[in-house]
């Protein structure tokens, strides 16, 4: 749709950004006093991770990653395309390594049909400014095989792989042997055909954490480079977020089955993961997300949905912090609208398509920089002109989203969602990735074909929650008592933290 589109942040599910500016002549919105958080937020257990969330104490991040070792994908992953594949990577002292993608005919990756191994020398360079907790590499190719593991999928890509090959590919291929793509040495290059590029490693961050708390289980996580969600960019793209993390070999989640099984495979004896029946999408009750992930140019707060089933409604609830591990809030916003079921996708399997509108809204500024910010803008393009205070919310349906933060009301947005168990029998949503170029899916074209982090469920029930005002020392967020408490230093610090954050908001508008 072109520069008129704006969006951001919400529509729904998603990280924000948005692409240009919006004049809208509707009323002043009314001052809503209610608290931003306190509704949907109390069901106790979606309150408790939420808390979580929080206080990113749990997670280190280690700076300068140590990513020598093995590392495995965790389960079955899914990249634009669609494509499902598993990962194993080993990173050596000496600076090598040799990266294993296992790829699949299906989305529980039971059924292999390639491998490629990689092999080549990374090297790390310095901490990213863009992407707080990353670092920076570079990465250079040895050489890249390939082994098919079915006649079918080997006869097929040897055909398909012949054209940039300039004939290398000789003859039919052979299930279960390995042929050579490229190397250093040879004059040709069989993987362009495939997109393949491993930009990935052009972006790392290792973070320990302790599950359970307890002392023993130290799990290892490495985070790579995000895959651009349109295959043909792949080869110029350089990431500006993460995928899926890969789990350390030796300290893994005791619980991922996947894990073991990726560990001991290897070109020819690809891992075959345990089957399973894809779950039906079922919208109902609350979600939360998993982790804090917050990054200047890929806005992606924590978030907590209510689905309404009864009526095909849902919520949404976004929390925004101007640092990493979640302390700092600079703004809030809830968001409502209806939603409709499509068919299962034809493109992804095992996803199903949803249709999300977005049609009510509220803001709260949650600290003095995004507060001043909001103040700024004139006319009626973010609720009342000049009347935004620190933790008081305020609607902006009737502005039709609010300018300063690229959020335009009413928005649709084209949607995939896929449902799953984890270890803990626990309830993931997982929906659509947002395009790479910052648009939004607000076309049926350009609904995801793969998947962003999972939401967790938190509550089957989506019963409205208890409005009763109790007192507020009982609020696990507590917008109030934040502000009061900060030392001066720290609170400039987070308030220039969160002009940032916004006004890189405001940058994207303008592309
Ligand atoms: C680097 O170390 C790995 C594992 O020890 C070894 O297989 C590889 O040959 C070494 N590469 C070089 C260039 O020394
Ligand atoms: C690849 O192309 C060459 C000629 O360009 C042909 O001789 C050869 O049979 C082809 N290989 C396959 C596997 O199609
Ligand atoms: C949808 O149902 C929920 C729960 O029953 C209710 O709270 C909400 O007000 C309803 N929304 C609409 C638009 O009817």
């Amino acid at each position: 749709m072109g520069p008129s589109s704006i969006l951001l942040l919400l529509a729904f599910l998603g990280r924000a950004q948005g692409s240009s500016l919006h004049y809208s002549d509707g009323l002043s919105s009314r001052l809503s006093l209610e608290k931003t958080f306190g509704r949907a937020v109390r069901d106790s257990q979606c309150h408790h991770m939420l808390k979580h969330l929080h206080n990113g104490a749990r997670i280190t991040v280690q700076m300068p990653p140590n990513v020598e070792g093995h590392w495995v994908s965790t389960r079955c992953e899914v990249r634009p395309g669609a494509e499902f594949l598993t990962r194993s990577y080993s990173f050596y002292a000496n600076n090598t390594f040799q990266a294993h993608q296992f790829y699949y005919e299906d989305n529980h990756c039971t059924r292999p049909t390639y491998t490629l191994v990689v092999r080549g020398r990374l090297r790390l360079r310095q901490a990213s400014w863009i992407i707080r907790g990353g670092t920076e590499a570079e990465y250079h190719l040895h050489r890249v095989q390939m082994v098919c593991h079915t006649a079918t999928v080997a006869k097929e890509l040897s055909q398909r792989l012949n054209h940039s090959c300039r004939g290398a590919a000789r003859g039919p291929w052979e299930p279960g042997r390995i042929y050579e793509l490229w190397s250093e040495e040879g004059g040709h290059d069989c993987s362009r055909e495939l997109n393949f590029a491993m930009h990935e490693l052009q972006l790392l961050r290792v973070e320990k954490q302790y599950l359970h708390h307890n002392l023993d289980h130290l799990v290892e996580e490495l985070f790579l480079g995000d895959i651009h969600t349109e295959p043909s960019q792949r080869l110029y793209y350089k990431p500006s977020s993460y995928q899926t993390a890969l789990q350390n070999a030796k300290n893994h989640d005791h619980g991922c089955i996947a894990c073991r099984i990726i560990f001991r495979s290897d070109e020819f004896h690809p891992p075959i993961l345990p089957p399973r029946a894809d779950l039906t999408v079922g919208l109902y009750g609350q979600w939360v997300s998993q982790r804090c992930e917050v990054r200047p140019e890929v806005l992606f707060p924590p978030r907590h949905f209510v689905f309404h089933d009864n009526n095909h409604t849902w919520e949404g609830h976004y929390y925004h912090y101007s640092d990493p591990v979640c302390k700092h809030r600079t703004f809030t916003i809830y968001a409502r609208g209806r939603y409709s079921r499509g068919l299962h996708s034809t493109r992804v399997m095992g996803g199903t398509d949803f249709v999300f509108k977005v049609n009510h809204m509220r803001v709260t500024p949650m600290d003095l920089a995004t507060t001043s910010l909001l103040n700024v803008f004139n006319g009626n393009e973010c609720g009342a002109q000049g009347s935004w205070q620190v933790g008081v919310e305020q609607d902006v349906t009737t502005t039709n989203g609010c300018v300063a933060l690229g959020i335009r009301l009413p928005h649709t947005e084209y949607e995939l969602f896929r449902m799953e168990q984890d270890a803990h029998g626990r309830y993931l949503l997982y929906n659509g990735q947002r395009p790479s170029d910052g648009s939004s899916p607000d076309r049926t074209e350009k609904r995801a074909t793969s998947y962003q982090m999972p939401l967790v469920q938190c509550s089957a029930s989506s019963q409205p929650p208890d409005y009763s005002r109790g007192s507020d020392g009982d609020r696990p967020l507590r917008h109030h008592s934040d502000c009061a408490g900060w030392h001066a230093g720290r609170q400039t610090r987070a308030a220039a933290a969160s002009v940032a954050l916004v006004t890189s908001v405001l940058l994207f508008r303008q592309s």
